[in-house]
């Protein structure tokens, strides 16, 4: 067995309810390898936040653990970087201290923040923009604020929550293709969580689908489409057919979840 990249063995999370104990995430087993680009996609409220929030060390898994590159996650760690949905830019910041904010909590050296922040701020395509304040950006800027954060850290992992999710269709595939191209030159290993098949398998080496509640993984697809890529290989004969494997297993889950949901109502 391989100590390189993150080990997932036997994580379950149950949280207490008004209305008994819900298992959120159940029997999840996985191995990433170091450096590859993952996505987890399932119904709305099918566990795949908890499940990164066990990874990141956020949530502590009610069984089971996670290893990344050999050692256990107990806590949070700065090898371990998380950009999250919702907008985390502090709007009081400009960009460049927003990007210098939690390598100054990480006691990284001044002269070090100015350098790592200008290269995370270059990479993401901010340049120009270091002075500029949240209020004054547009959304997609913003994540890319929290994604230079993130960067800056300069971790191992990258784990993204539906980081485009409030964003329009456009800014997506646009944001996603300079994700893809921030990976395929730091090779970092990335977990990404999407509602959108077409942005998984275009991003990802591999996609997961996760069932409805307890979730767990049902279906593991291993997106065999060239390195480089673009937004013409939607129209390929390849795409179309991880598109429909993967809609087939998660239709059926998003029916299920409906259902229940629908009973508990
Ligand atoms: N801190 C918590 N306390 C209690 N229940 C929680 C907590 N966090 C999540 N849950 C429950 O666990 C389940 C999974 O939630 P989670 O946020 O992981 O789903 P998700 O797949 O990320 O959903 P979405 O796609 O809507 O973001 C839900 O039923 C949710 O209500
Ligand atoms: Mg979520």
């Amino acid at each position: 067995m391989s100590d390189a990249g993150i080990r997932i063995t036997d994580v379950g999370v149950k949280f207490p309810s008004a209305r008994g104990t819900v298992t959120a995430v159940e029997n999840v087993n996985q191995h990433i390898p170091a450096s590859s680009f993952v996505s987890i996609v399932g119904p709305s409220g099918c566990g795949k936040s908890t499940l990164l929030s066990v990874i990141a060390g956020l949530q502590k898994p009610t069984s089971g653990e996670v290893n990344v590159h050999g050692r256990t996650v107990t806590g949070p760690d700065k090898n371990i970087g998380f950009v999250f949905q919702e907008d985390s830019t502090l709007p009081w910041r400009d960009v460049e201290e927003n990007v210098r904010f939690a390598m100054q909590m990480g006691g990284v050296s001044k002269q070090d923040q100015r350098r790592r922040a200008q290269d995370a701020i270059d990479l993401v395509g901010l340049t120009g923009f270091e002075h500029a304040y949240p209020a004054t950006l547009s959304g997609g800027m913003r994540q890319r604020v929290a994604l230079a954060r993130t960067l800056a850290m300069e971790p191992n992992v990258v784990l993204m929550d539906e980081p485009f999710a409030a964003l329009d269709q456009q800014t997506r595939i646009f944001l996603g293709a300079e994700v893809r191209q921030i990976w395929s030159r730091t090779h970092q290993t990335v977990v990404f969580v999407t509602h959108d098949i077409g942005e998984a398998i275009l991003l990802s080496q591999q996609v997961w689908v996760m069932s409805y509640r307890p979730g767990t993984i049902i279906d593991v697809i291993d997106v065999d489409l060239p390195e480089e890529r673009d937004a013409s290989i939607v129209s390929t004969h390849e795409f179309n057919e991880l598109n429909n494997r993967i809609w087939t297993s998660l239709q059926a889950e998003s029916m299920r979840g409906f259902e229940q949901q629908e009973k508990s109502a």
